[in-house]
């Protein structure tokens, strides 16, 4: 009697949540109002047969309780019933798989006119790219992969030359086309998710997996992974930019052509100062995902913060001690599993870096103040 009450309040209860709970899902940003649908019917069909079999198992020990003197009968076959429920249950599976099945057909059949759009997953970043004015995607491999060429675009293929390229987590997409994405990821398993326009797909190493959308609402919306793929995973954020064309088109114009990009950059002279090298490190900090795990406010990071890092006097795991200078942090970066500090586990990667960039990172990094300093100021 008590699991019958004890039921009955679980059904209602959950009804009732359903109707009442303020978490509803954002606003749809995209075309894929199938999605929302798909969703609603697989809550209307679990949601039936959760309130039904709940309720008849209520009946049942409420009906078939325990009385003095009364005996079950045994019936072990009821051909009449058994052809019910599988009826039944054959219909409420094809309500569950039939709508998802021919959704996902037209979410990865993307039309002729899509603007391509190259996603690049890495831990623990996002990059893009674009095509330039010839509308194509020129071709990529790992073995391409470098400091200068981080997606590892096929210097040789013309195709490639005018694409942009966005190392940066923030994209700009035009209002109202139909975007078709290509995903690659550099290591593990990712996964592309903007919940507005209730998109997402797994990236998987080794294969190019696609999906499409048509962003119908502009704004700036916040992309994540939605795969565990490390102790980064949670700082693998993005946002998508949508906006009128012409916008679009302005911003597209600032953005670096592959081919600007592999250009060495002109030399600055020698005393253009630190500023600008540690202007530059910064944004190879942001580029690179180093400030994924490393923060510049003193805040515990999954690595330690670059505040007053200068000048400390780092324990290792091994007991050793060492002093943080330019060159303690730029062998550091050359080489992260060659030693680990004390407290933090030895999971940084390994990020191509030229020598150029290595010392700019590090001028970035030694910018953040150092500990000697902090101690005289005090
Ligand atoms: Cu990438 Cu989680």
């Amino acid at each position: 009697m008590a699991i019958a009450l004890v039921l009955l309040v679980i059904v209602v209860g959950s009804v009732l949540f359903h109707l009442v709970t303020p978490w509803w899902t954002t606003p749809l940003a995209s075309n894929w109002k199938q999605m929302d649908d798909t969703l609603t019917i697989t809550l209307a069909v679990t949601g039936f047969f959760f309130v039904v079999i709940n309720l008849f198992v209520v009946y049942t020990v409420w009906r078939y309780r325990h009385r003095e003197g009364q005996r079950a009968a045994y019936e072990p076959e009821n051909k009449r019933l058994e052809r019910w429920l599988i009826g039944l249950t054959t219909v409420g599976i094809i309500g569950l798989l039939a709508p998802g099945l021919s959704v996902y057909a037209d979410y990865v059949r993307p039309p002729g006119d899509a603007l391509q759009l190259e996603i690049v997953g890495q831990q623990w970043q996002w990059r893009y790219r674009l095509p330039g004015a010839s509308g194509k995607l020129g071709g990529s491999d790992a073995r391409f992969v470098s400091a200068v060429n981080p997606l590892g675009l096929d210097p040789a293929d013309p195709a490639g030359q005018d694409n942009i390229v966005i190392l940066g987590n923030e994209v700009h997409l035009p209002l109202g086309r139909p975007i078709k994405v290509l995903l690659r990821s550099h290591d593990v398993l990712h996964d592309f998710f903007v919940p507005p326009f209730r998109a997402r797909m797994n990236i998987v190493p080794g294969q190019v997996s696609t999906f499409w959308f048509t962003p119908t609402q502009p704004g700036r919306y916040e992309s994540l992974c939605a795969q565990l793929c490390g102790v980064g995973h949670p700082n693998m954020r993005g946002f998508v930019v949508v906006e009128d064309e012409a916008t679009f088109q302005a911003w597209l114009k600032q953005q670096p052509t592959f081919a600007t990009t592999l250009a060495p950059a002109p030399s600055t002279g020698a005393r253009a100062g630190s500023d600008a090298l540690a202007e530059q490190g910064r944004s190879l900090a942001q580029t690179k995902g180093c400030v994924a795990c490393h923060t510049v406010d003193g805040s515990p990071g999954v690595g330690p913060t670059w505040k007053g890092l200068f000048g400390k006097t780092e324990t290792m795991t091994d007991g050793s001690t060492a002093l943080v200078d330019d060159a303690y942090v730029k062998a550091f970066i050359r080489n992260p599993q060659a030693r680990a500090v004390k407290g933090y586990a030895q999971i940084m990667p390994k990020i191509d870096l030229t020598d150029d960039e290595l010392a700019a990172l590090t001028s970035y990094i030694r910018s953040n103040g150092s500990a000697s300093i902090d101690k005289a100021q005090r």
